[in-house]
């Protein structure tokens, strides 16, 4: 009979192979997915190293680390991503949320005022929305998105953080599912909004195609392509956010490296004022705030 491998020579084991296929992260991920698979938080498995890892559960850390050597990241294996210091559970319809989008949040906290109702559109996880929620314990939030998929993960991390009370998920596309509410449209039925808030597909149709089979392949297309010149959702969000907005309302938007100028032009044209682009830890542009009033 062959002896059970150590925890530590399993996951080692895995991390050579990971490195030989030039996996950058090879060592991180091989922990990650060895701890995840054995039940053991990073500290577990650095202090059980000597233990040995028994047959099955030496089984399914290969089946994670061969999932990993396919492109899909650790974070789509273990089923959550931390986010604004929040673990959010995802699913097939949700894309990992991104540090790049703490931004948005960051900038969000300073432009709600005390007791402000938020709208986000494009929720995802609800990522933008709950870590909002979290952190001002008056504000409340509808949050919109076009697959009913993304809209179950959104759901029960707004209930994993305690904010399912103030946030209301609506399915369907930007601001349709507002207007087409039970009560109608506007002020009495869904109310106007302090701040409206989305990190929209932004990535252009072409290239989509050429993105890192991580992204590619395991985030949904719905949450990428944002059309022919990746401008299609800020100009309809731009075109509709007025009508949704109290007087002196913003709307924050996350953007693509390189689409400050044009994004900004989407909102001027669209008339709102104060314009300005926020760029993220890289120096990279990283938001546009547009102000209505
Ligand atoms: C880039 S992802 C952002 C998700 C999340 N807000 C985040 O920051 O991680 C864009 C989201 O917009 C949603 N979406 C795409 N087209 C939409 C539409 N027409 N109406 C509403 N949501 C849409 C996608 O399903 C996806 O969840």
């Amino acid at each position: 009979m062959t002896e059970a491998p150590s925890i530590g020579a399993l996951w080692r084991g895995w991390r050579d192979v990971l490195s030989r296929l030039g996996f950058a992260s090879a060592s991180l991920d091989a922990k990650l997915l060895t701890g995840h698979a054995l039940g053991l938080s990073a500290l577990e498995l650095a202090t059980r190293e000597n233990e040995p890892a028994d047959g099955a559960a030496a089984e399914l850390v290969a089946k994670l680390l061969q999932r990993r050597m396919t492109g899909e990241s650790v974070a789509r294996i273990i089923g959550e991503r931390e986010f604004y210091g929040l673990a959010f559970g995802l699913n097939g319809a949700t894309l990992e949320p991104r540090p790049d989008t703490e931004l948005l949040v960051d900038l969000a906290l300073g432009a709600l005022p005390a007791g402000g109702r938020l709208l986000d559109l494009g929720t995802g996880t609800g990522c933008i929305p709950i870590a909002i929620l979290a952190n001002q314990p008056d504000a409340h939030a509808v949050a919109v998105d076009l697959s009913g998929l993304a809209l179950e993960a959104a759901r029960a991390n707004a209930e994993r953080h305690g904010v399912a009370g103030r946030i209301e998920f609506l399915e369907g596309s930007w601001f349709e599912p507002l207007a087409t509410s039970p009560s109608g449209r506007g002020e009495e039925s869904m109310g106007l909004f302090d701040l409206i808030v989305s990190n929209p597909p932004y990535i252009t149709s072409a290239v989509v195609e050429t993105l890192a089979p991580e992204v590619k392949d395991f985030d949904p297309r719905l949450a990428l392509d944002g059309g022919p010149d990746g401008l299609a959702p800020y100009r309809i969000i731009a075109a509709q956010a007025a009508n949704w907005l109290k007087p002196g309302g913003w709307v924050l938007v996350e953007i693509g490296f390189d689409q400050g100028a044009a994004v900004s032009a989407v909102f001027l044209e669209a008339g709102f004022d104060d314009v300005a682009i926020h760029t993220d830890l890289n120096g990279l542009d990283r938001v546009v705030a547009a102000h209505h009033i």
